[in-house]
């Protein structure tokens, strides 16, 4: 009562629709359900239309849209004086005076820009996911956002697939870990608040399996997989209280997720309990019919708002069909009314009926310049790096380089500073990018000389370039260097013969490493091969830094690099994070989130892959076992693997009792040590294996890691403890069991090089 009163007060006297304070379920209902009373259909169905910035109208007619009551919220618009008249429009012309929210794909950093996601997954640190995505919070919520299409918490084992660099990684229990970290972090204590934005966790659900790893494609895939690995990271995020879930594009066993009513509303919210709003992806209702499961975009509407698909973004199936639909009775106004209850129940958890503008504020505290320095947070950025780099070879300690004599840095990515952000940089600015070149001079200040040469172009394949450049970037993003390949290389060669030790900085420029960039090949172009060879034939150490955003398959690199240090997109601060651990002001600590494999052929190459019947075992004759006859089996660098510049050991395992009695629970424990010469982190990793079981299992899964810093020469005991829940699987009839029997705890520094001890669960 007090709530519609409040609110027909509100009608009369305030500009804007005022909203009680957000908190109370009570009176969240209460509101919303008077608020809905008084909406007309047409302005029902307004509320669930997302629409694109810059490329569903122009401006003049998206005001006229919004005033009309036609428009729930917007997204790629980054400033708040671009969101401001937008919510003018809506709180102060539109009848019922509801705000619109707007959102963006922050993923990794808003305006500072912090390592890709495969980057911040590789420092195993949730500390660090959780405060770079508080930061991108606090920096896209002082820009009037309101929420964010992130986290990407697709499982991805294809690295042939492009968006694997958005995502964490190929192992359920870590991005799930990641999950709730980012969930946490751009929500803050609560969506409400004013410098928080709501998480819209994508893109569910199982688009990391899409087909050979071609973007878009169909997933098929067996229950007892979906439940076990892939879906555990999107459960993770709405656990973790994201209010949104963006659906994927692609299809799940036959049925478009778009479409999918047993994903959205048996999965999502009848098992799962989701209580937020779900949008669709960029246009996927429209594509119903390209999937072929709607003859038309009325009937592709009509799909979607049964199954559950509570927005549509850049669509116009809903606006053009839906008032038809319900006429005709094709589509209950349940349907309609479900929807648009989580719409606004969004907005009202955002806190924009209390106030629309508590994230735009005032055109007077707008931002003088709104790329301002002061804005924003490099010391952030630089740690969360640091922390992402992961060392994969280091001969004769190569590394860490003396601050002395003469560096040639090389290579096409050297001095990128639009790459070194990586895809989905947000409202990030290349100029304010320090790239690998000024990070290292700025290291090194006048206690060396550094000389640079670009050496080669990322790729000499024209159509590949054109192809990168077609992208929905600002302007082209290649610009080639139009110098014969042979100069160029032959410029890069006379730099490092003059020099001490070369840094060559090859991979992937960010384009290719994105939506719609799925490769065939995982090596590096062949103008960026032959710039390592004729640098491998001067004789001079070389030490190769990988900017990339996938598992490339590097054979020649580790057998011929003296340093190979992966280091992804690392963002804004990346050139100096680098620097970093190249001169050894930082012990690299990072560990792989995913495999790397040792070609194409091989892949999938995921640790955690199903028990098989005949598998291959080291030492003994390969035949009639599952490998490839011409390659050595096993991944080239496994999951969890990065070198540090001390060393570790791991004692055997001991166990607190070889038997676990039902509801119980024991503790493992190994004593590390560094044994090496300098204080360093490491990262230590638990795994269990099921010995036998109703099902097949995986032949390990992660159940837990610990990262810790060790003096040199310190020891140090690491106890995980092990409960009944973390033996639980799915079995074949779905349910979430955990059975007797044996099971086998490894610990170790990688997935691989781990100490085992049994024990039985009774
Ligand atoms: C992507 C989404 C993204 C959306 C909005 C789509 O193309 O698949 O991940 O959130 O665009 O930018």
């Amino acid at each position: 009562m007090l709530v519609s009163l409040a609110l027909s007060a509100s009608l009369v006297c305030s500009p804007v629709l005022a909203g009680p304070a957000p908190g109370h379920a009570g009176d969240k209902n209460a509101f919303i359900a008077d608020l809905m009373k008084r909406m007309t259909l047409d302005e029902k169905i307004g509320q669930l239309r997302l629409i694109s910035i810059g490329a569903d109208m122009p401006q003049p007619r998206l005001l006229e849209e919004i005033a009309a009551g036609r428009v729930g919220g917007t997204f790629n618009s980054v400033t708040p004086a671009e969101n401001r008249p937008l919510q003018d429009a809506a709180v102060r012309r539109s009848r019922l005076k509801i705000p619109i929210f707007f959102a963006y794909d922050v993923v990794h950093g808003h305006r500072t820009i912090f390592p890709i996601s495969l980057g911040l997954a590789s420092s195993w640190d949730l500390a660090t996911v959780t405060q770079s995505a508080r930061i991108a919070a606090i920096e896209a919520s002082a820009d009037g956002l309101d929420a964010t299409f992130a986290p990407m918490v697709d499982i991805a084992r294809d690295p042939r697939w492009g968006r694997t660099s958005e995502g964490f990684g190929e192992d359920p229990y870590l991005v799930s870990q990641y999950a709730r970290a980012s969930v946490k972090g751009f929500q803050g204590g609560s969506p409400a608040g004013a410098d928080s934005v709501m998480a819209f966790v994508k893109h569910f659900a199982l688009y990391g399996a899409v087909e050979g790893g071609r973007d878009y494609n169909t997933v098929d895939m067996s229950p007892l997989r979906m439940y076990q690995d892939y879906l555990p990271p999107y459960r993770a995020g709405v656990d973790a209280g994201a209010g949104g879930v963006m659906i994927a594009l692609n299809s799940v066993n036959g049925v478009p997720a778009t479409s999918n009513t047993w994903l959205l509303r048996d999965l999502l919210r009848k098992s799962w309990g989701f209580k937020g709003v779900t949008v669709s992806d960029h246009g996927a209702i429209d594509e119903l019919t390209k999937h072929g499961v709607a003859k038309d975009g009325r009937e592709a509407a009509r799909l979607a708002i049964r199954a559950g698909v509570d927005m549509s973004m850049h669509d116009s199936a809903y606006l053009a069909y839906l008032p038809g639909l319900v006429k005709a009775g094709e589509v209950p106004m349940r349907d309609i009314d479900g929807a648009v209850r989580e719409v606004l129940g969004a907005k009202y958890d955002m806190g924009l009926f209390q106030d629309p503008y508590r994230r735009i504020g005032k055109a007077e505290q707008d931002p003088p310049d709104i790329d301002a320095e002061s804005r924003l947070h490099r010391a952030a950025a630089r740690e969360a790096a640091r922390r992402s780099l992961v060392l994969l070879e280091n001969r004769a300690q190569t590394l860490p380089l003396k601050k002395a004599g003469t560096i040639a840095v090389i290579g096409p990515l050297a001095d990128a500073p639009i790459d070194i952000m990586g895809s989905w940089s947000a409202a990030g600015k290349s100029g304010q990018s320090v790239t690998l070149l000024q990070g290292v001079r700025d290291a090194l200040g006048a206690s060396g000389r550094v000389v640079y040469a670009r050496g080669a172009n990322v790729t000499d394949d024209a159509g590949v370039v054109g192809y990168l450049n077609f992208m929905n970037w600002d302007k082209p993003e290649i610009v080639q260097d139009k110098r014969a390949p042979d100069e160029m290389l032959a410029e890069a060669v006379a730099a490092a013969r003059g020099a001490d030790t070369i840094v060559v900085a090859v991979g992937e420029s960010r384009g290719m490493s994105h939506e719609a960039s799925s490769r065939t090949s995982l090596s590096l172009p062949g103008s960026q091969d032959a710039l390592l060879r004729a640098l491998k034939a001067t004789g001079k150490p070389l030490v190769v830094v990988l900017m990339n955003g996938r598992p490339l398959t590097l054979g020649w690199e580790k057998e011929n690099a003296d340093a190979l240090l992966e280091t992804w997109y690392a963002g804004t601060e990346g050139g100096h994070a680098i620097a970093d651990v190249l001169f050894g002001d930082y012990n690299p600590a990072g560990k792989l989130p995913i495999s790397f494999p040792r070609s194409l052929g091989q892949i999938p190459t995921y640790y955690n892959h199903p028990r098989i019947g005949r598998p291959y075992r080291p030492g003994e004759p390969p035949n009639y076992t599952s490998q490839y006859f011409e390659e050595q089996p096993g991944p080239l660098y496994p999951f969890g693997y990065g070198l540090s510049y001390t060393d570790f050991s791991v004692s055997e395992v001991a166990l607190s009792s070889p038997a676990m009695a039902r509801g119980g629970r024991i503790e493992a424990s190994v004593t590390v040590k560094n044994t090496g010469p300098r204080d360093g982190e490491t990262v230590v990793q638990l795994y269990l294996r099921d010995v036998a079981a109703s099902v097949v299992r995986p032949v390990k899964e992660l159940k837990g890691f610990r990262k810790l810093m060790l003096k040199a020469g310190e020891a140090r005991e690491v106890r995980f403890t092990i409960d009944e829940d973390m033996l639980k699987f799915f079995n074949a009839q779905l349910d979430y069991v955990a059975e007797p029997g044996d099971f086998t705890v490894q610990i170790g520094l990688d997935s691989q090089a781990v100490r085992e001890r049994g024990f039985v669960l009774r």
